[in-house]
């Protein structure tokens, strides 16, 4: 077994050859003058299984991935798996309006071409694997979160929306938390409401859990609303974690602490998800 470690995941890569055993190879990655990318993974040849791990977003992550899969299959790779940790497009899994590209199969269909398994953390709509021609796994960060949080005097796990709470209850019970989620409406890109729903926060150590902390403007509202039920302390975490424009200011100011998983790296990404990619992996390899 073979890790391969593109340039969005490269210790991520790592901690998951360490956690599987395996081997880690950094591929060698460079851009032309014009922007192009090169890639050349430094070995002789790859007589065994290999993941390649690398994100697709944003867009020259895709190309590198897509660059990674074929010089894997070069250099004589047995099964390519390829490990997207944060996959981009996911959102975009319908034509909403006519006329629309449908982005995120266009993207899972371009990752098959050169790849037997695909396993992404997280994704945001699990159903457009199904557009992928071979195996697929969703891993869920949520062990590892519960771990990371385990002994943080954390009394209550919260979901910013109804759609948000499976994956914060499997974060409670791993803390042994209360859990409970509140109702969000988007009214623009970066305004979210927190619609009146009364949850038990006095007093309480609250954690709320998300998939993707984007401009934060989720975040920032549900943190407004527990402040307002009276929470002692608002820690917010996300798999991954966007943080566009100066989302991480703007959280510091509403939240005491703000984390995220290692799906992108970023200042606040400490924890990793390579134990539960491994652990999906281990029990298929
Ligand atoms: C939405 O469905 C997602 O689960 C996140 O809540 C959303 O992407 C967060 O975006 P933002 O940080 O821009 O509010």
């Amino acid at each position: 077994m073979i890790v391969i470690g593109g340039t969005s995941s490269r210790s991520l890569a790592q901690d998951l050859a360490q956690e599987l055993d395996a081997k880690f190879v950094k591929a060698n990655v460079v851009r032309f003058p014009d922007g192009e990318c090169y890639v050349r993974i430094e070995e002789e040849e790859l007589d065994d299984d290999v993941i390649v791990v690398q994100n697709t977003h944003p867009d020259h992550n895709l190309v590198e991935a897509l660059l990674l899969q074929d010089a894997a299959a070069g250099l004589g790779a047995m099964k390519i798996i390829t490990v997207v940790p944060y996959f981009g497009y996911a959102r975009q899994d319908q034509r909403f309006k006519k006329g629309e590209a449908l982005s995120a199969k266009v993207m899972v269909k371009t990752l098959g071409i050169c790849s037997d398994h695909l396993v992404t953390v997280d994704v945001h709509k699990p159903i457009i694997l199904d557009w992928f021609k071979g195996k697929t796994d969703d891993v869920h960060a949520a062990p590892c979160v519960g771990e990371f949080f385990n002994g943080h005097g954390i009394d209550l796990v919260l979901a910013p929306d109804e759609g948000a709470l499976q994956r914060a209850m499997e974060v409670a019970k791993v803390i042994g938390a209360d859990v409970d989620y509140l109702e969000k409406t988007r009214l623009s890109g970066e305004v979210v409401r927190m619609a009146p729903k009364n949850v038990d926060a006095k007093d309480k150590n609250a954690l709320i859990v998300d998939d993707i902390i984007s401009t934060g403007g989720t975040i920032e509202a549900a943190a407004n609303q527990l402040k307002i039920f009276g929470a002692k302390s608002v820690t917010a975490v996300c798999t991954h974690g966007l943080f566009t424009k100066n989302a991480l200011d703007r959280l510091r100011k509403c939240c005491n602490a703000v984390y995220s998983t290692n799906t992108i790296e970023n200042e606040v990404s400490v924890i990793s998800v390579a134990p539960q990619i491994a652990s999906v992996l281990s029990g298929q390899l």
